[in-house]
């Protein structure tokens, strides 16, 4: 008998949220999941997240948006998306023929914008859940990212919380005093999952023109040069929540997924892995499947948070 992938990422939500298989797809690195599907059989993966959405379409930050970097990339794409309205003519109807569940990763500028985000996407068929993006700037609070503050972060929850039935995810930002903290208020406001890490604040200087190398200054770092802190963040915020913890960043193949699912994670994104190697996540499942078959893994539930007991 093949071992047991499956997971359940929502069991507080009553639509639940089950998953065929841990590995998931991080928002932003794999479009709609659309441009992928011609790649390989992404209806294998156990479910993806697509870019991050908006109220109105965006057309994103200035050139340039993308610079790499040692062991890493840093970007500053702007949340360039179709809009959520458009997302729902056009995608939703193709995700509702798909196996792999989709979740639509939303981003505001408040706590409203938000609002109307969650109830514009409650019912629509094709959309299995929501992630919600608290890395985004408050602009009722001079700017700080919601996800900074505890108060902030649980007020974002607590709103989409109750626009919508759909489970939801919130994605977590690193880049605050005390991730723990943030994902306590959450899970308290109403959280089914957290998902950590987005990427972390950083930047790069281009000597010769002696300007920064990205239009819009800084930007995120994301990539290899991200795992081990981002593991660290889901070992202890996994100890402190009693939602599902879904582990990000830096996860290029089996073993560093793995290593996030023995951290505490129930299952795993793959973001920026995607850019150099488009099957990246495939790659990642049947790598967890073949570490279980030869440890004699029945049940994905076996090694889950393995490293903290
Ligand atoms: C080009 C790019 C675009 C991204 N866009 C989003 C986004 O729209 N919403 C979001 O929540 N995260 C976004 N992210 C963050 C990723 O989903 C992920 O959290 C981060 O890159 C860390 O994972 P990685 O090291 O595997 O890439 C983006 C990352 C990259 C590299």
């Amino acid at each position: 008998m093949s071992a047991d992938l499956s997971i359940e990422l929502a069991p507080r939500n009553r639509r639940g949220l089950r998953l065929a298989n841990p590995v998931m797809t991080a928002s932003g690195t794999f479009g709609y999941g659309t441009e992928y599907s011609e790649l390989f059989d992404i209806q294998k993966l156990g479910s993806i997240v697509c870019k991050g959405t908006t109220l109105e379409p965006r057309e994103g930050n200035p050139q340039p948006r993308l610079v790499e970097t040692a062991c890493g990339v840093v970007n500053s794409i702007g949340l360039q998306n179709i809009g959520v309205k458009a997302l729902v003519r056009e995608k939703a109807p193709v995700w509702a023929k798909w196996r792999v569940p989709v979740i639509v990763n939303i981003a505001g500028e408040t706590v409203g914008e938000y609002r109307q985000l969650a109830e514009a996407l409650n019912g629509v068929k094709g959309v299995a859940g929501l992630e919600v993006n608290i890395s985004c700037p408050n602009v009722k609070a001079g700017g700080a990212a919601f996800g900074a503050d505890p108060a902030c972060a649980a007020e974002v929850t607590a709103a989409v919380r109750a626009a919508s039935s759909l489970p939801v995810i919130v994605k977590l930002t690193p880049n605050t005093g005390d991730i723990t903290a943030v994902a306590r208020a959450v899970a308290d406001a109403g959280a089914d999952a957290v998902s950590l890490v987005n990427s972390y604040k950083a930047m790069v200087i281009d000597i010769k023109t002696r300007r920064p190398s990205l239009g819009s200054v800084t930007g995120g770092l994301s990539g290899p040069a991200i795992k081990p802190i981002a593991l660290a963040m889901v070992y202890e915020v996994a100890s402190a929540v009693g939602v599902p913890v879904i582990g990000c960043g830096g996860i290029s193949n089996a073993h560093d997924a793995l290593e996030f699912i023995m951290a505490g994670a129930s299952a795993v994104q793959v973001g920026s892995a995607s850019f150099l190697n488009p099957r990246t996540s495939l790659d990642v499942l049947v790598g967890i499947e073949t570490f279980m078959e030869a440890d004699g893994i029945k049940s994905l539930k076996e090694i889950i948070g393995a490293a903290r007991k």
